[in-house]
């Protein structure tokens, strides 16, 4: 029986930091314990080109708080029209690490994105040519699927038909929810793996539904029935290497989340690193989180784990989080686990 834990210092494979008060605001929340993130480009406007992508770098840089060594891991929004050899320069430059691919409409600030994958080939082949990782919210948007079949259709209609005409390309199937994006990852020997958030190993659609509508549960792809997250909770805490951390921590203010309409994302920064101990001590996998949260996903991006460590420390009572990180563009409320968590980060 674990009581602390020490482990490398981990890393955020999908983060979602926004800009302005906002990025100013939840920034903190990642640095405190994570080396790198993967940042998304979802932006209004998105990150499109390399230039976009380096002034973003400069503005989360500008915002870090002093004396963290965080690295942001820069990403390009793909849309119909981009320049191939444009994202290949960023690449070459150090620039960027990774691709991301929204099929358009199907996420929140996703209307620039890839309207068929037949437009964006020129794109892909040179990714495969050079060795950079696609990205895939991998969710189809037609109006005839319901949502809550959305991941398992599009593996069928585009993931698998890419992954056969572009073996060479690697491709990380982004925040799956489901047991057949795990059987996908696991038939593919290599080239793919998948990131996995720590909301959907906690909550399921009963959680978000049951009782009332829970808004601060609300997240794409929406958590879908028990066995789906059971299949993903058993993948996240095996070991295997084709599955790793990435929080796809989304912050939206509380008036655009408790809304007639309201925005999808789970706000996971403060307190992913106790929630996963949490649930790999349930699960008897702690000798496993390691993995999950500092090895694997280095692995799968040809990059090296993190030289320092974090410790993670079991209490006799509960820890409590911050109900709400207050910025300067509004109030945004910690995901709430539900349960009690005596895992702490007791230093970094
Ligand atoms: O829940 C989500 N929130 N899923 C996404 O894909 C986007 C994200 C956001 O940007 O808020
Ligand atoms: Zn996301």
């Amino acid at each position: 029986m674990y009581n602390t834990l020490k482990i490398t210092r981990p890393d955020d494979w999908h983060l979602h930091l926004r800009d302005g008060d906002m990025l100013k605001g939840i920034l903190p929340e990642t640095t405190r314990h994570f080396g790198r993130a993967i940042i998304m480009p979802n932006l209004v406007p998105p990150v499109i080109t390399s230039n976009d992508a380096k002034r973003y770098r400069e503005r989360i840089l500008a915002a870090c708080p002093h004396g963290t060594d965080f690295k942001p891991l820069m990403t390009l929004y793909l849309t119909d029209k981009t320049d191939p050899n444009d994202v290949a320069l960023a690449f070459s430059d150090g620039l960027i690490n990774a691709v991301k691919y929204y099929p358009a409409g199907a996420t929140t600030n996703s209307d620039s994105g890839v309207t068929n994958i037949k437009n964006v080939m020129p794109v892909l082949e040179k990714m495969a040519e050079i060795g950079l990782t696609l990205c895939i919210h991998g969710e189809v948007t037609d109006p005839d699927i319901d949502i809550f079949d959305r991941e398992a259709v599009f593996i069928d209609r585009v993931l698998n038909p890419l992954r056969i005409s572009l073996p060479e390309l690697k491709t990380t199937s982004e925040h799956i929810t489901t047991k057949n994006g795990v059987d996908y990852v696991k038939s593919q020997s290599k080239n793919h793996a998948a990131s996995i958030t720590t909301h959907h190993l906690i909550i399921n659609r009963n959680h978000l539904l049951v009782g009332g509508i829970k808004p601060h549960y609300y997240c794409l792809p929406v958590a879908k029935r028990e066995e789906h997250r059971l299949a993903v909770r058993n993948a996240a805490t095996s070991g295997d290497s084709r599955f790793f951390l990435g929080t796809d921590s989304a912050p939206h203010t509380d008036p655009n989340k408790e809304s007639g309409c309201g925005c999808a994302g789970c706000f996971t920064a403060t307190n992913t690193m106790s929630l996963l101990a949490h649930v790999f001590d349930e699960d008897d996998a702690l000798e496993n989180l390691e993995k999950f949260t500092s090895l694997n996903g280095p692995k799968h991006y040809g990059l090296k784990p993190n030289n320092g460590t974090i410790v993670l420390e079991k209490s006799d009572e509960p820890v409590q989080f911050p109900e709400k990180i207050h910025t300067n563009d509004g109030p945004v409320t910690v995901f709430n686990p539900g349960q009690e968590i005596f895992w702490k980060v007791k230093k970094t």
